[in-house]
């Protein structure tokens, strides 16, 4: 019989494994979310999200996973009949398109080969056939391991149609890679608290620019718990509009202070030197990545198991033999790939850990692989 593990290791990209000091400072009273104890905890949590999301405008705080700040963006900002442009670049693109259908919008579905990033030159071309109200799109699309360059597309929605509206999901992105709401000109931007914030599930961030308030005034989607101008007007307070997680905001005020502290650019070096340590331990051990390099992903990294093996029964021996939890491939992935997640907080020998696992597995099952040849190159990177 197999010897029994007393120790998990979470390596998907979300939730990811919460530090401590996180975990410790959830471990705290209720307190009167309408009163000062309160409002001074969530002051200093808004204006540390607008540190991480790099702008001036106003970020709200909703009791929610990620996908409720997918909703938030697209029933205040449209109206039924609108048109828009979804740049689908995996499962999270298709997740757009689905809620902006389900407000009855007009999608024009822009779907691109999973494991590439949204080409602009494509984007420019759908831009040109006619003004439409917004574009959205992935900062980082989870599903495929692919960061898209926000900039760029940012830059091409300016230069050809300057007032539509520019909405990122960076549930998985933000603070693992740079974005930069002011600079890029974004309206709304969306972050989830359990992915590189290094705190539970169930915070959903918003941010919101003069232009996305111009579009909230009179943007008709039905709307009542979602509605961001309920919100606004308890802000100024640092309330919110309905009973906040107050634990789950004492965490993401403990991730954020933790964030800070290391320094944005550690932290996406971390974040990048993550990604480049778990290619070059994937190449080593001769698996396939998804994603090229030119666009890899600094949070998540999708991989094919070896030819012969089944994607799920990877995940199943790993959890099962070593402790180590890995994800599965999504959508018309599903089955074919296994992803590995490896941002918040996770270091570079967890990342060796999974691969040291990965490696005695791959034997175990009679694949022909250089047997420690994927450590030793992610080894050697370090
Ligand atoms: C890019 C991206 N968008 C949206 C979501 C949805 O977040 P949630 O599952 O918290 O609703 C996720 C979750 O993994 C994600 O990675």
């Amino acid at each position: 019989m197999a010897r029994k593990l007393i120790k998990y290791n979470l390596m998907i990209p979300g939730p990811t494994p919460i530090p401590t000091r996180v975990l410790s400072a959830m471990n705290h009273d209720m307190i009167g979310h309408r009163g000062p104890l309160f409002s001074a905890v969530m002051k200093e949590v808004m204006e540390s999200l607008r540190w991480a999301y790099e702008t001036k405008n106003d970020v709200f705080v909703y009791p929610s996973s990620g996908t409720g700040g997918m909703e938030v963006a697209v029933v205040n900002m449209f109206s039924p009949g609108d048109k828009v442009i979804v740049l689908n670049i995996g499962a999270f693109g298709g997740r757009f398109v689905k809620i902006c259908k389900a407000y009855g919008l007009d999608v024009n579905d822009v779907k691109f080969e999973r494991g590439k990033a949204a080409d602009p030159e494509v984007l420019k071309a759908e831009l040109k056939k006619g003004p439409v109200k917004a574009v959205l799109m992935q900062h980082n699309e989870t599903s495929t391991g692919v960061l898209n360059d926000v900039k760029t597309l940012a830059k091409v929605v300016r230069d050809n149609q300057p007032e539509a509206l520019i909405i990122v999901d960076a549930v998985s992105g933000l603070m693992a890679a740079p974005l930069k709401t002011d600079e890029w000109d974004l309206d709304v931007v969306v972050s989830g608290s359990q992915k590189a914030f290094m705190t539970p599930p169930g915070i959903a961030a918003v941010a919101i620019s003069a232009r996305a308030w111009k579009a909230n005034a009179v943007s008709k989607c039905p709307k009542h718990y979602w509605d961001l101008a309920l919100m606004k007007e308890e802000a100024p307070k640092g309330h919110t509009y309905t009973t906040p997680p107050e634990s789950l905001i004492f965490g993401l005020r403990e991730g954020l202070r933790m964030l800070k502290e290391e320094g944005r650019e550690n932290v996406f070096a971390r974040h990048a030197a993550n990604r480049d340590l778990v290619r070059a331990a994937a190449r080593g051990l001769g698996l396939k990545l998804l994603a090229d390099d030119s666009h890899a992903s600094p949070a998540v990294t999708a991989l094919f198991p070896p030819e012969g093996i089944d994607a799920e029964e990877v995940r199943k021996l790993m959890r099962d033999d070593f402790g180590v939890e890995l994800a599965p491939g999504q959508a018309d992935l599903k089955g074919k790939i296994f992803r590995i997640g490896h941002l918040g907080y996770v270091e570079a020998l967890d990342i060796i850990g999974a691969f040291a696992a990965l490696e005695v597995l791959f034997k175990r099952l009679g694949v022909k692989t250089n047997f420690g040849a994927g450590v030793k190159a992610a080894m050697e990177l370090l």
